[in-house]
């Protein structure tokens, strides 16, 4: 066993320089809501709901500015040893450059499409920033603000680490939990290493400094367990982050780590600069794990506390000395400062107002719970399954046949809802809180509620209405493939989706390409898509959907059969879904096109032009 023993005693030589260095071990960069700068003085935390950036002076723990930099800024990261940072600006398509001292923006730069992850290089030259969509990684030279290259990486990519040598990139898949490791030097994806087909949701990496490893938080999505306990599991996977064949991911659940302690929605990992402790967040049950990293390439972890915290956290980050660990809380909007190794509260900062009405913020707490009255066994949350309002790429086998989940995007224009039209306002989802998914009190005092389509909830509870309220608040966001308008091909789609011959727009018609209508009878569609599923209990006639966004909401159908769009058209079978059969593959092509360009523009201005409302 040769390298073994060689790996301990580099690990050992670097653990040895560690001790005798005056300054900690310096760790790789990994992509975070907060980050602080080199030398301790600044904290910058992203405020994905208010659309700035907060730089506390962590000397007095005051915020001393709040910088707007755009939409739903995703990460934070300080450039080298300066003041100034990086934001990554999902909403917007941009990465913006702060100075922290001054609270200004000096500098901004486009990128394409959906930037998440950000991370800089230890000299502050050069930022590495995910792309969403088409799942990219760009590196931005700083000092000439210009992307230097674009490296192909995989589908919806978001967490990002440099490793301490900054030879190389760990990228996560979103929607996979897979880790891509891409050689900066070289740009090459080097290897793509993945878990269980369920696992998913992982938003973040950390590489450890001194061992082999990194972290990724992420859950399970179980499909086929429809009960509460155990369709949504959280994990941290530790992976192996040297190239090499054999066994390299060792995924510890984190719901069987201490007893049977159920915790959900791990949403990001930090750990302490000697790389002896790591601490887990999770959004769903508002705690936090903090463990010890052991060196033994078997149990990983080992827990040593358990930290109540507030509402959503999302974050934590240690501070350079590894004397102080920061957690943002971003529902209460507060960062709270914890002092290691005690792990005693040291301070709470407001980092910012709450923008959203007093409703949806209310509303918004409730749809990221894991714990009652939404939920009875603290497993699982609406955001497991819709995380901001997203799709979570699955298909779920549900008591009514299988279901893929629908993102919310839109939705208060396209009432009734879910592919059975079975519910008819947002206020129905109490049944969702209250069935074997959830298990969770309800937030409807009475025992017994209506039936979805019966007598509406609306107004029976007002934790309700503002569960309904932020249910209903999604935008849909514009196609990436129409920034610059649509393609030519995609004209081409446009005309054959509106033809009478080809028949698109008979249902998938107006601002939100769908009939949807809440006038009753409702209009539902035999589209031959529900006739060979033997557990489907209400087909085979659907709601049509709203097209928008389908660009990123694979796969389709209401059974999640078609991985493409050109699947869905290669599906329509007798011509019952549209008239196709007479189509060439090239005018296909088109018509796929088109679908992935929506919306092309946002549909809300010709919703209520055409006399649409927007159920709030
Ligand atoms: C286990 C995953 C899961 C959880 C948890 C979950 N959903 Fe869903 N959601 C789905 C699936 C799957 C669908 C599609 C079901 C259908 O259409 O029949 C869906 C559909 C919806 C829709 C319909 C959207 C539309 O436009 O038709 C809404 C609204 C919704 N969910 C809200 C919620 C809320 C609120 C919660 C929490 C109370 C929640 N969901 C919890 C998986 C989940
Ligand atoms: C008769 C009404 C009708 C017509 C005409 C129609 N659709 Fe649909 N479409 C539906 C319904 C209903 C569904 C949902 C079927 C299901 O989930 O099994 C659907 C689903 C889809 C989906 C999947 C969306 C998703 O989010 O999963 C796509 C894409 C689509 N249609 C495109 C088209 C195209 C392209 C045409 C024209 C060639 C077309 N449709 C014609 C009613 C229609």
């Amino acid at each position: 066993m040769p390298k073994r023993v060689i790996r301990l005693s580099l690990v050992n030589v670097l653990l040895l320089c560690a001790s005798l260095a005056p300054v900690a071990v310096r760790a790789g960069s990994s992509n975070s809501l907060l980050d602080i700068s080199a030398d301790g003085r600044w904290l910058a935390a992203a405020n994905r709901d208010n659309g700035t950036v907060s730089i506390v002076d962590t000397q007095t723990n005051k915020v001393v500015h709040e910088t707007a930099v755009g939409h739903k800024p995703e990460g934070v990261t300080f450039l080298g040893d300066t003041a100034r940072l990086a934001v990554s600006v999902y909403g917007d398509d941009k990465v913006v450059i702060v100075d922290a001292a001054e609270g200004k923006v000096t500098g901004s730069i486009d990128v394409f499409d959906e930037p998440y992850g950000v991370v800089s290089t230890r000299d502050g030259k050069t930022v590495y920033v995910t792309l969403e969509f088409p799942g990219q990684v760009a590196e931005i030279d700083v000092d000439r603000m210009k992307i230097t290259r674009t490296l192909d990486v995989g589908p919806f990519v978001r967490g990002l680490a440099l490793v301490p040598d900054e030879q190389r990139l760990l990228v996560t898949e979103y929607l996979t939990g897979a880790v891509v490791t891409v050689e900066r030097g070289s740009g090459k994806v080097l290897e793509r290493l993945v878990g269980a087909s369920s696992d998913n949701i992982a938003r973040q990496i950390v590489a450890h400094p001194t061992r082999p490893k990194a972290y990724v938080p992420h859950i399970r999505s179980r499909v086929n367990v429809n009960r509460g306990e155990g369709s949504v599991v959280p994990f941290v996977t530790v992976v192996d982050t040297n190239v090499h064949e054999g066994k390299r991911r060792a995924p510890l659940p984190m719901d069987s780590f201490i007893g049977t302690f159920v915790v959900a929605n791990p949403w990001e990992t930090a750990i302490s600069p000697d790389g002896s402790i790591l601490c887990a967040v999770f959004a769903g049950t508002d705690d936090m794990y903090v463990c010890a990293v052991l060196d033994d390439d078997y149990r990983e972890l080992s827990f040593r506390k358990g930290i109540q915290l507030g509402h959503n956290p999302r974050a934590a980050k240690f501070s350079p000395d590894g004397l102080s660990l920061y957690v943002y809380n971003t529902l209460d909007f507060q960062v709270v400062a914890y002092s290691v190794p005690s792990f005693k509260k040291a301070a709470t900062i407001d980092v910012c107002q709450n923008p959203l009405k007093p409703e949806v913020l209310r509303g918004k707490v409730l749809f990221y719970t894991a714990l009652e009255p939404m939920v009875g066994r603290r497993w699982i949350s609406c955001s497991s399954c819709h995380p901001d309002g997203d799709a979570d790429g699955r298909t779920w086998q549900n008591p009514e046949g299988l279901r893929n989940t629908t993102a919310l995007y839109g939705m208060g224009w396209t009432h009734p809802l879910h592919w059975s039209a079975d519910r008819d306002e947002s206020q129905d989802f109490e049944h969702t809180i209250r069935s074997q998914l959830m298990q969770g009190r309800g937030l409807v005092r009475n025992r017994n509620i209506p039936d979805a389509l019966g007598e509406p909830l609306k107004g029976m509870s007002s934790d309700l209405d503002a569960l309904a309220s932020y249910s209903n608040s999604h935008h849909t966001p514009i196609s990436p493939f129409a920034k610059s308008g649509l393609s030519d091909a995609a004209k081409r789609g446009k005309e054959l989706f509106f033809a009478a011959s080809v028949g698109c727009a008979e249902c998938h018609s107006g601002p939100y390409f769908s009939n949807s209508s809440t006038e009753k009878p409702y209009k539902l569609h035999d589209v031959g898509t529900g006739n060979d599923d033997p557990s489907e209990k209400m087909g085979p006639k659907y709601d049509t959907p709203s097209l928008l966004s389908v660009y990123r909401t694979a796969p389709y159908l209401h059974h999640g059969k078609a991985a493409t769009l050109m699947d869905v058209i290669n599906q329509n079978t007798g011509d019952k879904h549209g008239k196709t059969s007479q189509l060439s593959p090239e005018q296909k092509q088109d018509l796929v096109e088109f679908m992935k360009a929506l919306p092309f523009e946002d549909p809300e201005p010709a919703a209520r032009a055409a006399g649409l409302v927007k159920i709030e």
